[in-house]
């Protein structure tokens, strides 16, 4: 098992290139199940939960050839209708599978999904809309068994707006008997990625707010290019921000991080948007601020555990409000280690700035968990040993070379 070995407390400063959106790059691989034609996908992201995404097409009997961050997904033969359990456990995307296959063969039978330990994550919007659409559904301990003799579109209101549910239905609505509309849908730049595929396909569908309309249709092949991961640009330019440095994440939307420059502004920090670079550069003195995630265009769940590592040096206290996953501060026993003063109650982190963290032992929860523990560590003085590297490469590409190149000192070493 490798760790990262951190020596923190160097300024970072210059440009980092961004990959392909992970959160994008899943449910794009999963709409190549709603055609028998060929997918072919583009600035797809080299990481552990693509290559488990792919291999559950792979286990669909799909053909995936894979070239650099290009991606082609074809068929063959028929398709399979039970999803291999090894990577539905792994990653909670995978279930994503289950209405395209029902859609398309009529049955299909998916393992419980797992992921990362943030809450609860329950499936009932996914199954209750799969039902909505004239699907019976069987659940048992371990997995999920639907069948349909033919879909049909339904107005299917979700009780939050899940990134999920949202394009698990919306790819079900493709192939269903006429119009299938989703009230309260999420409306994050990936979902709407998956929009723009599914349009490429062959796909009518039309975003109204929060309210999306998808009319049966005849799927095609298609070829598209996935969106920059704005998670990693929010976490790079935060890694920059708790160095008091100034970094550059090279090649992204600056639309699709409003809220969260926002945040950075509201700390002080210099944001400067120039095409497709965004540039942040921190004030010594970076300001403590009270923010609340929510569903887009809130501030992003996926990057509250990063924000509190660069509030936890930050001046005065800081409030971060979780109001998507109750178990997100994950985050918060690794922080301390490293001397921040950090309260919690309930879904309220509670952080109070301190001069200077320190160097620490201590292992990546989760994806984003771990993320804020990287931050922390480039940030304090000392050294930093970073043990549960698999859950950083699940969302993260070359993290530690690209925090190297704007100046860190990070090190992959065997433990
Ligand atoms: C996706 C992202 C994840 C991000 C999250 C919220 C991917 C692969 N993952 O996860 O990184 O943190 O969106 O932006 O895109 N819920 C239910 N019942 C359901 C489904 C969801 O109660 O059937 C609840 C969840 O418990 C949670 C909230 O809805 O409280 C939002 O979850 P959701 O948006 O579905 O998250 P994911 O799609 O799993």
């Amino acid at each position: 098992m490798d760790v990262l070995n951190v020596e923190g407390g160097r300024r970072l400063a210059g440009r980092v290139s961004i990959e392909g959106a992970k959160n994008a790059a899943l449910p794009t691989c999963v709409a190549s199940l709603l055609t028998d034609e060929t997918v072919v996908l583009h600035r797809v992201p080299q990481l552990r939960d693509v290559s488990m995404i792919l291999f559950t097409l792979g286990s669909l009997r799909k053909r995936v050839v894979r070239n650099g961050k290009s991606v082609s997904i074809s068929e063959d033969g028929p398709l399979a209708p039970e999803a291999s359990a090894y990577s539905v456990k792994k990653m909670r995307a995978s279930f994503l599978v289950l209405g395209p296959l029902v859609a398309r063969l009529g049955h299909a039978v998916v393992p419980l999904p797992g992921g990362c330990s943030i809450g609860a994550r329950p499936i009932d919007f996914h199954l209750n809309g799969l039902r909505a659409l004239g699907a019976r559904v069987e659940e048992t301990a371990a997995a999920v068994l639907v069948d349909a003799d033919r879909l049909r579109g339904a107005r299917i209101e979700l009780p939050f707006p899940s990134v999920g549910a949202t394009e698990h239905l919306m790819m079900t609505g493709t192939l269903a008997a006429g119009t299938t509309e989703i009230v309260n849908a999420a409306i994050d730049p990936e979902v709407l990625d998956l929009v723009a595929l599914l349009r490429r396909m062959g796909a009518e569908i039309e975003v109204d707010g929060r309210t999306l309309r998808v009319a049966e249709s005849r799927m095609r092949g298609a070829e598209h290019t996935i969106i920059p991961d704005r998670m990693e640009a929010g976490t790079m330019l935060l890694a920059g921000v708790a160095t008091r440095g100034e970094v550059t994440a090279v090649d992204v939307c600056p639309e699709h991080l409003e809220s969260y420059l926002e945040a950075l502004r509201a700390m002080g920090a210099a944001v400067d948007c120039e095409a497709r670079d965004v540039t942040v550069a921190a004030p010594d003195g970076v300001r403590g601020i009270d923010v609340a995630t929510g569903p887009h265009p809130a501030f992003p769940t996926d990057l509250h555990p990063q924000l509190a590592a660069a509030l936890a040096c930050a001046d005065g206290t800081s409030q971060i409000v979780e109001t998507v996953f109750e178990g997100r501060t994950t985050y918060v026993d690794g922080l301390r280690a490293m001397g921040a003063q950090i309260a919690t109650d309930g879904r309220t982190a509670t952080i109070t700035g301190v001069e200077q963290l320190h160097g620490a032992e201590v292992e990546a929860p989760d994806i984003r968990a771990g993320a804020a523990l990287v931050i922390g560590a480039v940030a304090a003085r000392g050294t930093s040993r970073l043990a549960g590297l698999e859950h950083l490469e699940r969302g993260y590409d070359r993290l530690a070379d690209k925090l190297q190149s704007l100046g860190a000192c990070v090190e992959r070493r065997e433990a």
